[in-house]
């Protein structure tokens, strides 16, 4: 069994800079497998790595990589991909990197947040990334599309599952909502609702992108799920 080194991408200072784990609450996380496949995460994983179009030998960047699931779907459906997974949590990292070494996969792992990636300009073939944006706040998430338009190559894709819709959905009733503002749509919350109104194709068109778009949609029973990609 090969060790994985986690690399440290994370800036001076960063040390202590907060980020929302994958369950919500760290001391969740060693549940957060088994909870991915009660919610068959995998299907989606795979749906997102079929989209994105990976070739044989291509450089794939995972941001927000967490346990690293949506990797290994990329590393079976094309196995000579070269792959990182990038994630403020060190817990996550260290997860992904027993699995990685238990089933003799190359995988690399950095530690750091979206809006900092460590690639050279111009160097990466595809990002992806699997329900980690809406974990994002707006600062983050902005410096996120410039870091990902700079890292990928012309022709390169970036290609995002997530909770989110183009629009409000229909709970979006004013009529209906008794003075208590807006309805929340089924399935989401302060977080996952950054993603509505096609913010994850605002966010990409804002960064340069000029192809930004819903490729996908999922009505999955824990909210509307989106797959957003665009092209460098
Ligand atoms: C719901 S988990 C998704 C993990 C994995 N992509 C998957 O599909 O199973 C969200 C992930 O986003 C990560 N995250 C939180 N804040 C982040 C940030 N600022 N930059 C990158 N990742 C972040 C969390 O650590 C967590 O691993």
């Amino acid at each position: 069994m090969t060790t994985i080194q986690i690399i440290d991408g994370r800036a001076e200072g960063e040390q202590d800079r907060p980020f929302l784990p994958g369950m919500g609450r760290t001391w969740l996380l060693p549940l957060y497998d088994l909870f991915t496949r009660f919610a068959r995460v995998r299907a989606l994983h795979e749906r997102t790595v079929r989209l994105a179009g990976i070739e044989s030998g291509q450089t794939v960047l995972d941001v927000g990589s967490g346990t690293g699931n949506l990797s290994f779907s990329v590393l079976r459906a094309v196995p000579d991909a070269v792959v990182t997974g990038h994630d403020p949590d060190a817990s996550a990292l260290r997860m992904a990197a027993r699995k990685a070494s238990r089933r003799g996969v190359r995988l690399s792992l950095v530690q750091g947040y979206a809006d900092r990636l460590l690639p050279e300009d111009g160097s990466v073939d595809h990002i992806v990334s699997s329900l980690a944006l809406h974990h994002v706040d707006d600062a983050g998430r902005e410096g996120f599309g410039r870091e990902a338009y700079r890292v990928l190559r012309p022709g390169g894709r970036v290609t995002i599952v997530d909770f989110g819709a183009p629009d409000h959905g229909p709970d979006h009733d004013h009529n209906h909502s008794h003075g208590h503002g807006r309805r929340r749509r089924h399935g989401m919350n302060a977080y996952t609702e950054r993603n509505l109104d096609n913010a994850i194709v605002s966010l990409l068109t804002d960064a340069g992108f000029a192809d930004a778009r819903e490729v996908d949609h999922i009505e999955h029973r824990f909210g509307p799920i989106t797959i957003v990609q665009a092209t460098r």
